[in-house]
Protein backbone atom coordinates (compact mmCIF):
# COMPACT_ATOMS: atom_id res chain seq x y z
CA UNK A 1 0.00 0.00 0.00
CA UNK A 2 1.60 3.57 -0.64
CA UNK A 3 1.91 5.71 2.31
CA UNK A 4 0.30 9.19 2.40
CA UNK A 5 2.84 12.03 2.73
CA UNK A 6 1.87 14.95 4.30
CA UNK A 7 4.06 15.66 7.20
CA UNK A 8 6.66 13.54 5.74
CA UNK A 9 6.35 15.03 2.64
CA UNK A 10 9.74 17.28 2.94
CA UNK A 11 11.93 14.22 5.07
CA UNK A 12 13.35 12.65 1.68
CA UNK A 13 15.23 15.87 0.84
CA UNK A 14 17.16 15.66 4.10
CA UNK A 15 17.29 19.21 4.72
CA UNK A 16 15.77 20.77 7.02
CA UNK A 17 16.67 24.68 6.45
CA UNK A 18 14.35 27.70 6.62
CA UNK A 19 15.93 27.88 2.52
CA UNK A 20 14.17 24.42 1.47
CA UNK A 21 11.35 24.77 3.89
CA UNK A 22 10.21 28.01 2.00
CA UNK A 23 10.88 26.64 -1.27
CA UNK A 24 8.33 23.53 -0.74
CA UNK A 25 5.78 26.45 0.10
CA UNK A 26 6.73 26.61 3.98
CA UNK A 27 5.07 29.42 5.81
CA UNK A 28 2.17 30.45 3.29
CA UNK A 29 -0.41 28.65 5.68
CA UNK A 30 0.94 31.11 8.58
CA UNK A 31 0.79 34.09 5.88
CA UNK A 32 -2.87 33.37 5.18
CA UNK A 33 -3.87 32.59 9.07
CA UNK A 34 -2.39 36.29 10.13
CA UNK A 35 -5.17 37.56 7.94
CA UNK A 36 -8.06 35.53 9.73
CA UNK A 37 -9.57 36.48 13.39
CA UNK A 38 -7.78 34.00 15.94
CA UNK A 39 -11.37 32.61 16.72
CA UNK A 40 -11.83 31.35 13.26
CA UNK A 41 -8.74 29.78 13.06
CA UNK A 42 -9.81 27.74 16.35
CA UNK A 43 -12.62 26.90 14.83
CA UNK A 44 -11.41 25.92 11.36
CA UNK A 45 -9.07 23.44 13.96
CA UNK A 46 -12.48 22.28 15.25
CA UNK A 47 -13.43 21.42 11.76
CA UNK A 48 -10.69 19.39 11.27
CA UNK A 49 -11.28 17.06 13.68
CA UNK A 50 -7.09 17.00 14.41
CA UNK A 51 -6.80 15.06 17.68
CA UNK A 52 -3.78 15.25 19.81
CA UNK A 53 -0.91 12.80 18.28
CA UNK A 54 0.68 12.52 22.39
CA UNK A 55 -1.50 10.08 23.47
CA UNK A 56 -4.53 11.12 25.04
CA UNK A 57 -5.79 11.87 21.81
CA UNK A 58 -8.32 14.90 22.96
CA UNK A 59 -9.59 17.31 20.15
CA UNK A 60 -7.01 20.17 19.34
CA UNK A 61 -9.75 22.93 18.98
CA UNK A 62 -11.78 21.92 22.07
CA UNK A 63 -8.30 21.95 23.73
CA UNK A 64 -7.68 25.50 22.83
CA UNK A 65 -10.93 26.99 23.52
CA UNK A 66 -10.84 25.66 26.86
CA UNK A 67 -8.66 29.05 27.52
CA UNK A 68 -10.55 31.84 29.04
CA UNK A 69 -11.38 34.40 26.81
CA UNK A 70 -11.56 36.95 30.17
CA UNK A 71 -8.22 36.52 31.62
CA UNK A 72 -6.21 38.92 31.72
CA UNK A 73 -2.74 37.20 32.76
CA UNK A 74 -0.46 36.17 29.91
CA UNK A 75 -1.45 32.77 27.54
CA UNK A 76 1.60 30.56 26.66
CA UNK A 77 2.12 27.45 24.33
CA UNK A 78 4.38 24.74 25.25
CA UNK A 79 5.28 22.19 23.17
CA UNK A 80 5.80 18.37 24.48
CA UNK A 81 8.54 17.22 22.61
CA UNK A 82 9.76 14.72 25.76
CA UNK A 83 8.72 11.88 23.69
CA UNK A 84 9.85 9.24 26.01
CA UNK A 85 6.91 6.37 25.94
CA UNK A 86 8.60 3.33 24.70
CA UNK A 87 8.14 2.79 21.70
CA UNK A 88 7.57 6.18 20.36
CA UNK A 89 10.10 8.07 17.96
CA UNK A 90 8.24 10.05 15.68
CA UNK A 91 8.38 13.89 16.79
CA UNK A 92 12.41 13.26 16.27
CA UNK A 93 11.77 12.64 13.02
CA UNK A 94 9.89 15.82 12.49
CA UNK A 95 12.17 18.33 14.29
CA UNK A 96 15.63 16.62 12.38
CA UNK A 97 14.11 16.84 8.96
CA UNK A 98 11.01 18.95 9.12
CA UNK A 99 11.42 21.55 12.04
CA UNK A 100 9.56 24.49 10.59
CA UNK A 101 6.85 22.79 10.03
CA UNK A 102 6.42 22.41 13.87
CA UNK A 103 7.97 25.87 14.11
CA UNK A 104 4.92 27.10 11.57
CA UNK A 105 2.36 25.05 13.39
CA UNK A 106 3.60 26.91 16.95
CA UNK A 107 3.06 30.21 15.29
CA UNK A 108 -0.19 29.44 14.31
CA UNK A 109 -1.20 28.23 17.49
CA UNK A 110 0.05 31.16 19.33
CA UNK A 111 -1.97 33.45 17.05
CA UNK A 112 -5.04 31.32 17.32
CA UNK A 113 -4.72 31.61 21.60
CA UNK A 114 -3.04 34.99 21.68
CA UNK A 115 0.10 33.13 23.44
CA UNK A 116 2.81 35.45 22.76
CA UNK A 117 5.44 33.23 24.08
CA UNK A 118 5.91 29.48 22.54
CA UNK A 119 8.39 26.86 24.95
CA UNK A 120 9.55 24.02 23.34
CA UNK A 121 10.27 21.00 26.07
CA UNK A 122 12.90 18.36 24.48
CA UNK A 123 13.60 15.64 25.88
CA UNK A 124 16.48 15.60 27.61
CA UNK A 125 18.44 12.79 25.72
CA UNK A 126 17.35 14.41 22.29
CA UNK A 127 21.12 16.15 21.62
CA UNK A 128 21.00 15.97 17.50
CA UNK A 129 17.11 17.27 17.18
CA UNK A 130 17.33 19.85 20.00
CA UNK A 131 20.39 21.20 17.65
CA UNK A 132 18.68 21.15 14.59
CA UNK A 133 15.75 23.05 16.51
CA UNK A 134 18.00 25.55 18.26
CA UNK A 135 19.27 26.28 14.37
CA UNK A 136 15.56 26.34 13.00
CA UNK A 137 14.12 28.88 15.83
CA UNK A 138 17.39 31.33 15.26
CA UNK A 139 16.08 30.82 11.50
CA UNK A 140 13.13 32.31 11.97
CA UNK A 141 14.40 34.88 14.19
CA UNK A 142 16.31 35.93 11.27
CA UNK A 143 13.44 36.05 9.09
CA UNK A 144 11.17 37.89 11.20
CA UNK A 145 8.89 34.85 11.69
CA UNK A 146 9.63 35.20 15.29
CA UNK A 147 9.84 38.55 17.28
CA UNK A 148 8.01 42.04 17.52
CA UNK A 149 5.82 41.48 14.47
CA UNK A 150 5.46 38.03 13.16
CA UNK A 151 6.16 38.51 8.92
CA UNK A 152 5.39 41.98 9.49
CA UNK A 153 1.44 41.20 10.93
CA UNK A 154 2.13 43.28 14.17
CA UNK A 155 1.56 40.06 16.42
CA UNK A 156 4.02 39.20 18.67
CA UNK A 157 5.75 35.87 19.66
CA UNK A 158 8.97 34.23 21.10
CA UNK A 159 10.10 30.87 20.92
CA UNK A 160 12.46 29.31 23.27
CA UNK A 161 13.23 25.82 23.50
CA UNK A 162 14.23 24.10 27.27
CA UNK A 163 16.36 20.99 27.91
CA UNK A 164 14.99 18.49 30.06
CA UNK A 165 17.13 16.22 32.34
CA UNK A 166 15.54 12.55 30.94
CA UNK A 167 12.43 11.64 32.99
CA UNK A 168 9.47 9.85 30.90
CA UNK A 169 7.47 12.10 33.79
CA UNK A 170 8.43 15.25 32.42
CA UNK A 171 6.16 14.21 29.33
CA UNK A 172 3.08 14.28 31.47
CA UNK A 173 1.60 17.87 30.81
CA UNK A 174 1.57 19.20 34.22
CA UNK A 175 5.00 17.17 35.28
CA UNK A 176 6.47 18.98 31.98
CA UNK A 177 5.19 22.44 33.17
CA UNK A 178 6.70 21.91 36.91
CA UNK A 179 9.95 21.18 35.11
CA UNK A 180 9.71 24.46 33.04
CA UNK A 181 9.25 26.05 35.55
CA UNK A 182 12.42 24.42 37.38
CA UNK A 183 11.17 22.70 39.85
CA UNK A 184 10.82 19.05 40.09
CA UNK A 185 8.96 17.19 37.05
CA UNK A 186 6.50 16.08 39.99
CA UNK A 187 2.38 15.84 38.01
CA UNK A 188 -0.44 18.32 39.58
CA UNK A 189 -3.37 17.38 40.92
CA UNK A 190 -5.84 18.24 38.06
CA UNK A 191 -8.42 20.51 38.20
CA UNK A 192 -7.64 23.13 37.71
CA UNK A 193 -5.87 22.21 33.93
CA UNK A 194 -3.42 23.78 32.09
CA UNK A 195 -5.92 25.88 29.73
CA UNK A 196 -6.55 27.75 33.17
CA UNK A 197 -3.76 27.30 35.22
CA UNK A 198 -0.78 26.01 33.81
CA UNK A 199 2.84 27.80 33.25
CA UNK A 200 3.94 29.94 36.21
CA UNK A 201 -0.47 29.89 37.03
CA UNK A 202 -1.17 31.10 33.72
CA UNK A 203 -3.59 29.63 30.91
CA UNK A 204 -1.61 27.33 28.71
CA UNK A 205 -1.88 24.62 26.34
CA UNK A 206 0.45 21.92 25.94
CA UNK A 207 0.51 19.87 22.29
CA UNK A 208 2.19 17.53 20.56
CA UNK A 209 5.28 18.13 18.25
CA UNK A 210 3.09 16.01 15.31
CA UNK A 211 0.05 18.16 16.67
CA UNK A 212 1.54 21.27 15.88
CA UNK A 213 2.88 20.17 12.54
CA UNK A 214 0.20 18.77 11.17
CA UNK A 215 -1.42 22.28 11.73
CA UNK A 216 -0.34 23.68 8.40
CA UNK A 217 -1.69 20.95 6.22
CA UNK A 218 -5.77 22.33 7.50
CA UNK A 219 -4.74 25.53 6.21
CA UNK A 220 -3.55 23.55 2.89
CA UNK A 221 -6.26 21.44 2.40
CA UNK A 222 -9.03 22.89 3.76
CA UNK A 223 -10.76 21.82 7.32
CA UNK A 224 -13.03 19.81 5.84
CA UNK A 225 -10.68 17.80 3.11
CA UNK A 226 -8.31 17.02 6.05
CA UNK A 227 -10.89 15.90 8.22
CA UNK A 228 -11.89 13.44 5.30
CA UNK A 229 -8.68 12.11 5.51
CA UNK A 230 -9.83 10.31 8.80
CA UNK A 231 -12.86 9.21 10.34
CA UNK A 232 -15.81 11.10 11.47
CA UNK A 233 -14.10 11.64 15.11
CA UNK A 234 -10.96 12.03 13.85
CA UNK A 235 -8.81 14.00 11.20
CA UNK A 236 -5.84 13.48 8.72
CA UNK A 237 -3.03 10.97 8.88
CA UNK A 238 -0.75 9.96 12.16
CA UNK A 239 2.70 9.24 12.32
CA UNK A 240 3.21 5.84 13.38
CA UNK A 241 6.43 4.56 15.00
CA UNK A 242 6.99 0.72 14.13
CA UNK A 243 9.10 -1.67 16.24
CA UNK A 244 9.69 -4.68 17.15
CA UNK A 245 10.31 -8.05 14.90
CA UNK A 246 9.28 -6.51 11.75
CA UNK A 247 11.50 -6.54 8.38
CA UNK A 248 11.16 -2.69 7.81
CA UNK A 249 10.56 -0.92 11.14
CA UNK A 250 10.62 3.21 10.84
CA UNK A 251 8.22 5.74 11.46
CA UNK A 252 5.56 5.19 8.77
CA UNK A 253 2.44 7.94 7.88
CA UNK A 254 -0.59 6.36 7.85
CA UNK A 255 -4.51 7.30 7.16
CA UNK A 256 -6.70 6.64 9.93
CA UNK A 257 -7.90 3.41 8.29
CA UNK A 258 -4.90 2.02 7.72
CA UNK A 259 -5.07 -1.33 9.64
CA UNK A 260 -2.16 -3.20 11.93
CA UNK A 261 -2.30 -5.86 9.66
CA UNK A 262 -1.55 -3.44 6.51
CA UNK A 263 1.33 -1.58 8.56
CA UNK A 264 3.11 -4.52 9.93
CA UNK A 265 3.04 -6.69 6.81
CA UNK A 266 2.73 -3.89 3.34
CA UNK A 267 4.77 -0.93 5.25
CA UNK A 268 6.78 -2.65 7.63
CA UNK A 269 7.70 -5.56 5.18
CA UNK A 270 6.45 -8.81 7.37
CA UNK A 271 7.80 -10.22 10.64
CA UNK A 272 11.81 -11.39 10.82
CA UNK A 273 12.65 -14.68 10.10
CA UNK A 274 9.24 -15.10 8.28
CA UNK A 275 8.25 -15.41 11.75
CA UNK A 276 4.18 -15.63 13.40
CA UNK A 277 3.23 -12.61 14.72
CA UNK A 278 1.54 -13.39 18.15
CA UNK A 279 0.74 -9.87 19.92
CA UNK A 280 0.66 -6.07 19.04
CA UNK A 281 1.37 -3.22 21.20
CA UNK A 282 -0.70 -0.32 19.10
CA UNK A 283 0.11 2.69 21.05
CA UNK A 284 2.92 2.83 23.03
CA UNK A 285 4.16 0.25 25.82
CA UNK A 286 1.25 1.97 28.00
CA UNK A 287 -1.41 0.43 25.58
CA UNK A 288 -2.96 -2.88 26.06
CA UNK A 289 -1.95 -5.67 24.11
CA UNK A 290 -3.75 -7.64 21.18
CA UNK A 291 -3.31 -10.78 19.82
CA UNK A 292 -2.78 -11.27 16.23
CA UNK A 293 -5.73 -12.17 15.46
CA UNK A 294 -6.69 -8.74 16.49
CA UNK A 295 -4.62 -6.65 13.89
CA UNK A 296 -7.44 -6.55 11.16
CA UNK A 297 -8.39 -3.15 12.81
CA UNK A 298 -7.83 0.46 12.26
CA UNK A 299 -5.28 2.56 14.07
CA UNK A 300 -7.92 5.12 15.03
CA UNK A 301 -8.41 6.59 18.05
CA UNK A 302 -12.69 4.99 17.86
CA UNK A 303 -12.10 1.54 17.10
CA UNK A 304 -8.42 1.19 18.86
CA UNK A 305 -11.14 1.93 22.25
CA UNK A 306 -13.54 -0.11 21.26
CA UNK A 307 -11.23 -2.81 20.73
CA UNK A 308 -9.95 -2.35 24.62
CA UNK A 309 -6.47 -0.44 23.49
CA UNK A 310 -5.40 2.88 22.66
CA UNK A 311 -4.10 4.30 20.03
CA UNK A 312 -1.70 6.34 21.95
CA UNK A 313 1.71 7.88 21.23
CA UNK A 314 1.04 6.28 17.53
CA UNK A 315 4.04 3.40 18.59
CA UNK A 316 3.14 -0.18 17.30
CA UNK A 317 5.62 -3.34 18.82
CA UNK A 318 5.24 -6.18 17.26
CA UNK A 319 6.14 -9.46 18.75
CA UNK A 320 6.85 -12.59 17.02
CA UNK A 321 5.80 -16.21 18.23
CA UNK A 322 9.42 -16.10 20.43
CA UNK A 323 8.69 -13.65 22.74
CA UNK A 324 8.04 -14.77 26.24
CA UNK A 325 4.90 -12.10 27.54
CA UNK A 326 6.08 -13.15 31.00
CA UNK A 327 9.24 -11.41 30.26
CA UNK A 328 7.80 -8.83 28.23
CA UNK A 329 5.67 -7.49 30.46
CA UNK A 330 8.77 -7.47 33.14
CA UNK A 331 10.62 -5.43 31.05
CA UNK A 332 7.46 -2.61 30.11
CA UNK A 333 6.72 -2.82 34.44
CA UNK A 334 10.25 -1.99 35.08
CA UNK A 335 10.33 0.69 32.81
CA UNK A 336 7.26 2.14 35.08
CA UNK A 337 9.20 1.20 38.02
CA UNK A 338 11.58 3.58 37.43
CA UNK A 339 9.75 6.29 35.85
CA UNK A 340 7.85 6.39 38.65
CA UNK A 341 7.96 9.79 40.75
CA UNK A 342 6.71 9.06 43.91
CA UNK A 343 4.03 11.06 44.50
CA UNK A 344 0.92 8.39 44.78
CA UNK A 345 1.65 5.44 46.71
CA UNK A 346 -0.58 2.68 44.61
CA UNK A 347 1.83 4.01 41.67
CA UNK A 348 5.42 4.03 44.05
CA UNK A 349 4.58 0.83 45.92
CA UNK A 350 2.55 -1.13 43.35
CA UNK A 351 4.90 -0.55 39.95
CA UNK A 352 7.72 -2.22 42.11
CA UNK A 353 5.68 -4.70 43.27
CA UNK A 354 4.47 -6.08 40.22
CA UNK A 355 8.06 -6.24 39.00
CA UNK A 356 9.38 -8.06 41.85
CA UNK A 357 6.21 -10.91 41.23
CA UNK A 358 7.03 -10.77 37.57
CA UNK A 359 11.03 -11.20 37.72
CA UNK A 360 9.43 -14.13 40.37
CA UNK A 361 7.35 -15.81 37.57
CA UNK A 362 9.82 -15.59 34.79
CA UNK A 363 12.82 -17.23 36.73
CA UNK A 364 10.82 -20.19 37.61
CA UNK A 365 9.82 -19.24 41.49
CA UNK A 366 6.53 -18.29 40.40
CA UNK A 367 3.23 -19.55 42.73
CA UNK A 368 0.09 -19.71 41.43
CA UNK A 369 -1.19 -16.91 43.63
CA UNK A 370 1.48 -14.95 42.38
CA UNK A 371 -1.04 -14.07 39.12
CA UNK A 372 -3.83 -12.80 41.21
CA UNK A 373 -1.85 -10.98 43.21
CA UNK A 374 -0.41 -9.29 40.03
CA UNK A 375 -4.02 -8.52 39.16
CA UNK A 376 -4.97 -7.27 42.62
CA UNK A 377 -1.55 -4.44 43.00
CA UNK A 378 -2.94 -3.61 38.75
CA UNK A 379 -6.33 -2.92 40.48
CA UNK A 380 -4.92 -0.79 43.28
CA UNK A 381 -3.16 1.35 40.65
CA UNK A 382 -6.10 1.49 38.00
CA UNK A 383 -9.01 -0.67 37.58
CA UNK A 384 -9.40 -2.92 34.12
CA UNK A 385 -10.19 -1.13 31.91
CA UNK A 386 -9.49 2.72 33.26
CA UNK A 387 -9.28 5.05 30.35
CA UNK A 388 -8.15 7.51 32.62
CA UNK A 389 -10.33 6.47 35.79
CA UNK A 390 -6.95 5.57 37.73
CA UNK A 391 -6.60 5.83 41.14
CA UNK A 392 -3.29 8.02 40.67
CA UNK A 393 -2.86 12.07 40.26
CA UNK A 394 -1.43 11.17 36.56
CA UNK A 395 -1.45 8.73 33.72
CA UNK A 396 1.72 6.90 34.67
CA UNK A 397 -0.42 4.42 37.43
CA UNK A 398 -2.82 3.39 34.56
CA UNK A 399 0.16 3.08 31.83
CA UNK A 400 1.84 0.74 34.52
CA UNK A 401 -1.47 -0.91 35.56
CA UNK A 402 -3.05 -1.30 31.74
CA UNK A 403 -0.27 -3.74 30.50
CA UNK A 404 -0.69 -6.03 33.59
CA UNK A 405 -4.22 -6.66 32.99
CA UNK A 406 -3.92 -6.91 29.13
CA UNK A 407 -1.42 -9.69 28.92
CA UNK A 408 -3.05 -11.75 31.25
CA UNK A 409 -6.25 -11.45 29.35
CA UNK A 410 -4.52 -12.42 26.43
CA UNK A 411 -1.67 -14.74 27.52
CA UNK A 412 -2.84 -15.83 31.14
CA UNK A 413 -1.73 -19.52 30.02
CA UNK A 414 1.93 -18.72 29.56
CA UNK A 415 2.22 -17.37 32.99
CA UNK A 416 1.02 -20.45 34.24
CA UNK A 417 2.61 -22.63 32.36
CA UNK A 418 5.76 -20.44 34.18
CA UNK A 419 4.87 -21.18 37.16
CA UNK A 420 3.49 -24.65 36.58
CA UNK A 421 7.43 -25.65 34.54
CA UNK A 422 9.27 -23.77 37.00
CA UNK A 423 10.79 -22.22 34.57
CA UNK A 424 10.54 -19.88 31.30
CA UNK A 425 9.47 -22.10 28.28
CA UNK A 426 11.18 -19.89 26.18
CA UNK A 427 14.73 -19.01 25.05
CA UNK A 428 16.82 -16.35 25.97
CA UNK A 429 18.78 -14.90 23.20
CA UNK A 430 19.59 -11.83 24.67
CA UNK A 431 20.56 -13.34 28.05
CA UNK A 432 19.82 -11.05 31.32
CA UNK A 433 17.43 -7.96 31.76
CA UNK A 434 20.04 -6.42 32.98
CA UNK A 435 20.47 -5.19 36.95
CA UNK A 436 18.01 -2.67 37.91
CA UNK A 437 16.23 -1.44 41.43
CA UNK A 438 12.92 -3.41 40.78
CA UNK A 439 14.26 -6.36 39.58
C1 LIG B 1 3.53 9.69 31.97
C2 LIG B 1 3.14 10.43 30.76
C3 LIG B 1 4.09 10.76 29.79
C4 LIG B 1 3.73 11.48 28.66
N1 LIG B 1 4.68 11.75 27.73
C5 LIG B 1 4.35 12.50 26.64
C6 LIG B 1 5.33 12.84 25.67
O1 LIG B 1 6.49 12.48 25.78
N2 LIG B 1 4.94 13.59 24.61
C7 LIG B 1 3.65 14.04 24.45
O2 LIG B 1 3.35 14.75 23.51
N3 LIG B 1 2.70 13.70 25.35
C8 LIG B 1 3.03 12.96 26.43
N4 LIG B 1 2.07 12.66 27.36
C9 LIG B 1 0.71 13.22 27.15
C10 LIG B 1 0.67 14.67 27.65
O3 LIG B 1 0.37 14.65 29.03
C11 LIG B 1 -0.38 15.51 26.93
O4 LIG B 1 -1.60 14.83 26.91
C12 LIG B 1 0.01 15.85 25.50
O5 LIG B 1 1.30 16.41 25.42
C13 LIG B 1 -0.99 16.83 24.95
O6 LIG B 1 -0.70 17.15 23.63
P1 LIG B 1 -1.72 16.77 22.45
O7 LIG B 1 -3.09 17.23 22.90
O8 LIG B 1 -1.23 17.53 21.28
O9 LIG B 1 -1.65 15.29 22.30
C14 LIG B 1 2.39 11.91 28.49
C15 LIG B 1 1.43 11.58 29.45
C16 LIG B 1 1.80 10.83 30.56
C17 LIG B 1 0.75 10.48 31.56
S1 LIG C 1 0.75 8.12 39.16
FE1 LIG C 1 2.88 7.63 39.60
S2 LIG C 1 4.03 9.00 38.29
FE2 LIG C 1 1.92 9.84 38.35
S3 LIG C 1 1.95 11.31 40.02
FE3 LIG C 1 1.38 9.36 40.92
S4 LIG C 1 3.31 8.44 41.62
FE4 LIG C 1 3.82 10.08 40.20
Amino acid sequence: MAATELITRNWKKKDPSLKAYEAAGGYQQLRKVLKMQPADVTAEVKKSNLRGRGGAGFPTGMKWSFVPANNPKPRYLCVNADESEPGTFKDRYIMEWDPHSMLEGCAIACYALNAHACYIYTRGEYKFPAEVMDKAIAEAYAAGIFGKSVLGSGFQMDCYQVRGAGAYICGEETGLLESLEGKKGWPRLKPPFPAVSGLFGCPTVVNNVETLASLPFIFEMGAEKYAALGTPKSGGTRLIALSGHVNKPGVFECEMKTTLRELIYDLGGGITGGRKLKAVIPGGSSAPVLPASNIDIAMEFEALKDAGTMAGSGAVIAMDDSTCMVRALWRITRFYAEESCGQCTPCREGTPWMTRLLRKIEEGRGQPEDINMLLSVASSIAPFPPMGLGQTICALGDAAALPVHSFLQFFRAEFEEHIRLGRCPFEKPWGSLGEGRFQ
